[in-house]
């Protein structure tokens, strides 16, 4: 077939000849070997950048320029640039300066929720590293602290314990505790180019907590989050997997934003306890999702009651049913309650979930309670096909 096109790698590089860097200003980009990869395919331009050490907000700038330098070409139909980390090698003590991956629209900020558009989804990018993953599920809450982490967690081992292939994407950039709840410690292998999970109790994992000294990301700007997460999503050698769970950090801020116009999501299922369902954040939590045509699979009320484990009797601290009526109110699946237990928390603490441990305890039911209604009912019907159509 003729290929009409003419863009080719002698015309980008002809188009960057005169770039410089911006932190030293009389050295050429070519006459560097920052451009790592350069990719033409059908009018498009992929290019990889190596962040050397210096601030990446440094790099942004020339990063931004290229891009859109490059946009404007006869020809041209996209030019993405990003900045690689991965490649620049890991658990490098400078990897948290580096492990920036901007996107294309920087400058979110916790406010911005609002300019989300519904069909920025349509124009999102497939995540190749996602197509062997049947059903990405994120697990999300409005409020901190109210037991998503542990959810997943719990969650992905009763989904594993009937026979599927689960994976949990971490996308906790400030705060993450996967690896913490899995007992997950040591280096994240990278081969070709890729991470790949690790993994503890059947379970594929991975987590910024694999990659970056603790504490370094709560440092970070919006955009660098933005990029990690999208980091996170490509560069992740999954695997078949039948089921993905994202477990999401508090709130609606970047991180929510990058995936929503990353991914489709599956859906969303959201986590309240009694007290916080009421509270507006765990609507704004459900309209984000919305506006981002995220279905909301339901509601799980986490810590709804103590079981006395002498007489197994049932004792609801904050009241009864107060997220299942919340849940009709909003016209959203109540997926289950989860009591509150000590062993649910001394578990996690100790990396050995409760649903390894106790896998026929009563608190493992009610995870098993869950992960039945989530699967097949939610992955096999259609929704995570429709990805394909
Ligand atoms: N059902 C439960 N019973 C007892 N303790 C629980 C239960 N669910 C969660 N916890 C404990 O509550 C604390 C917060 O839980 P977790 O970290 O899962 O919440 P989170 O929503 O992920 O928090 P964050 O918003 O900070 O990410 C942890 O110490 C956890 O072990
Ligand atoms: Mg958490």
């Amino acid at each position: 077939m003729n290929n009409p096109i003419s863009i080719n790698r002698q015309k980008v590089k002809e188009a960057l000849k005169d770039f410089t860097l911006p932190w030293s200003p009389h050295i050429r980009l070519l006459d560097t070997d920052l451009i790592e990869t350069l990719h033409i395919e059908n009018q498009k331009i992929h290019i990889t950048l190596k962040v050397p050490n210096v601030d990446p907000a440094q790099v942004e700038p020339l990063r931004a320029k290229i891009e859109h330098h490059l946009s404007q070409l006869k020809d041209v139909e996209q030019a993405r640039v990003f900045m690689n980390a991965i490649s620049s090698g890991l658990h490098d003590p400078t990897i948290s300066k580096r492990l920036v991956f901007p996107p294309k629209q920087t400058g979110h900020t916790k406010s911005d929720t609002t300019s989300i558009k519904a069909n920025n989804i349509k124009n999102a990018k497939p995540i190749e590293t996602l197509n062997s993953v049947k059903c990405v599920i994120a697990i999300a809450s409005g409020k901190g602290g109210v037991g998503k982490s542990s959810t997943t967690v719990n969650l992905a081992i009763a989904l594993s314990q009937k026979g599927l292939k689960v994976g949990i994407m971490d996308a906790d950039i400030y705060g993450p505790s996967i690896p913490h709840m899995l007992d997950l410690k040591g280096k994240v292998e990278v081969r070709d180019h890729k991470l790949i999970p690790m993994t503890a109790w059947g379970i594929s994992a991975i987590s910024i907590g694999m990659l970056v000294p603790t504490n370094q990301a709560v440092i970070w700007r919006g955009p660098m989050v933005m990029g990690a997460v999208k980091q996170l999503l490509s560069d992740v050698k999954w695997g078949e997997l039948d089921i993905m769970l994202i477990d999401m950090p508090p709130g609606t801020g970047d991180v929510q934003i990058t995936l929503g116009q990353s991914i489709k999501l599956d859906g969303a299922i959201m986590v309240s306890t009694p007290q916080d369902i009421a509270l507006l954040d765990a609507k704004r939590g459900i309209s984000l999702f919305q506006k981002t045509r995220t279905p909301i699979l339901g509601i799980i009320e986490n810590m709804s009651y103590f079981l006395c484990p002498r007489c197994q009797e049932k004792t609801y601290i904050f009241g009864q049913d107060g997220v299942k009526k919340e849940a009709k109110a909003l016209n959203i699946p109540f997926l289950g309650e989860i009591p509150i237990l000590p062993a649910i928390r001394t578990a996690s603490d100790e990396g050995i979930p409760i649903t390894v441990q106790q896998p026929d305890g009563p608190e493992s039911q009610a995870y098993h309670a869950i992960a039945d209604l989530i699967y097949p009912a939610i992955c096999k019907t259609g929704l995570a096909n429709s990805k394909n159509s």
